[in-house]
């Protein structure tokens, strides 16, 4: 049996474009991290997550893999594991025996790769009550009522939340808290570091993280019409101190004019396009944004560094 997925507000060409065009006629000009994700932009981030320079994604697994029962005796009884950008659905997976996991909805954007990770896990995991969402919840954390009744276990690992300004964190946590039904938070928070290991985690020799940024332009190029050419635009990250956050640009390599239907615009040597922001945060700083969303109950756990921070709150 296939497991069932369904998709919220079907990806609209015509928003995407909109939205798109927009950012890159912006001053600075932007694309929304979301864009990152087709189907070869999630086989990339997966790469990423394997590199050696890519801490996070071994860290916050080692504190699971070291604390998951501890969690499992703090968390209330949930109906539901709810995974926020599940991707290839493997760190959720890893805690479905620690944590009693009965019914699993994986939520992502990119919902072809999703079709992928659920037929994966349904072998993996015959009997767990799978469902698939469709949905961009950069906007907004709307779940569809087929996820279902009674409280729910929200799961939002990796410090997907750094890609959110605090403002912007602040607000979707609060939208969170609403869509837990009195359940709970799990979720991974990256820490202020030494910039070295910072900039080295999102800037690899071997350019993974530059393929991965620049595969923007090839989905910018299909949804939105622009003619990107990729060999035009190399990839920038860097520790932003100042706003505790790695940045990652596509900067012009020579004078370029993009063209899209309609419209066009020139870059001169060295401009830049921002694609995303990746806050880091300081411990007591993320416990005060869940208090201020309305979490209460707050536990973390953190590896021997101090690297990386996983929060379980009461909502
Ligand atoms: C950095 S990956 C993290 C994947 C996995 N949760 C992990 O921690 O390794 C981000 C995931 O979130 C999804 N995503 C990004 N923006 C999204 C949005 N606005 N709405 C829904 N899913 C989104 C991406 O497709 C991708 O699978």
């Amino acid at each position: 049996m296939q497991p069932r997925l369904i998709q919220v507000d079907r990806a609209d060409p015509s928003a995407s474009r909109d939205e798109l065009l927009r950012g890159l006629q912006a001053d600075p000009a932007a694309i929304p991290p979301k864009y990152f994700y087709d189907a070869l932009g999630a086989r990339l981030f997966a790469a990423i997550t394997e590199l050696p320079e890519y801490y996070p994604t071994r860290t916050e697994a080692a504190i699971f893999a070291r604390h998951a029962e501890a969690m499992a005796r703090l968390l209330p009884a949930f109906a539901a594991l709810v995974d926020l950008g599940a991707g290839n659905c493997e760190k959720a997976a890893r805690l479905f025996a620690a944590f009693g996991v009965r019914r699993y909805v994986a939520v992502d954007i990119s919902v072809d790769y999703l079709r992928e990770s659920l037929d994966v896990l349904r072998h993996q995991h015959p009997r767990l009550d799978l469902l698939g969402v469709g949905l961009d919840f950069s906007s907004r954390l709307d779940l569809p009522a087929a996820v279902g009744e009674g409280p729910r276990l929200l799961f939002y690992p990796g410090s997907s939340i750094g890609n959110f300004a605090p403002a912007d964190a602040l607000a979707f946590l609060r939208q969170a808290r609403a869509a837990a039904q009195g359940g709970a938070l799990l979720i991974g928070v990256d820490l202020v570091k030494p910039v070295d290991v910072l900039e080295a985690a999102y800037d690899d020799p071997l350019g993974v993280t530059a393929a991965f940024n620049r595969n923007l332009l090839r989905h910018v190029r299909r949804v939105a019409s622009a003619d990107f050419s990729l060999t035009d635009w190399r990839h920038v990250a860097f520790f932003n101190d100042a706003e505790s956050r790695i940045e990652m640009h596509l900067e012009a390599v020579r004078d370029v004019a993009v063209r899209w239907p309609g419209g066009a615009r020139r870059f001169a040597a060295g401009a830049r396009i921002h694609t995303e922001n990746s806050y880091k945060w300081r411990l007591a700083d993320f416990a005060a944004l869940l208090d201020s969303a309305g979490f209460g109950d707050l536990h973390h756990w953190t590896d021997d560094n101090d690297w990386f921070a996983v929060f379980l709150a009461r909502a």
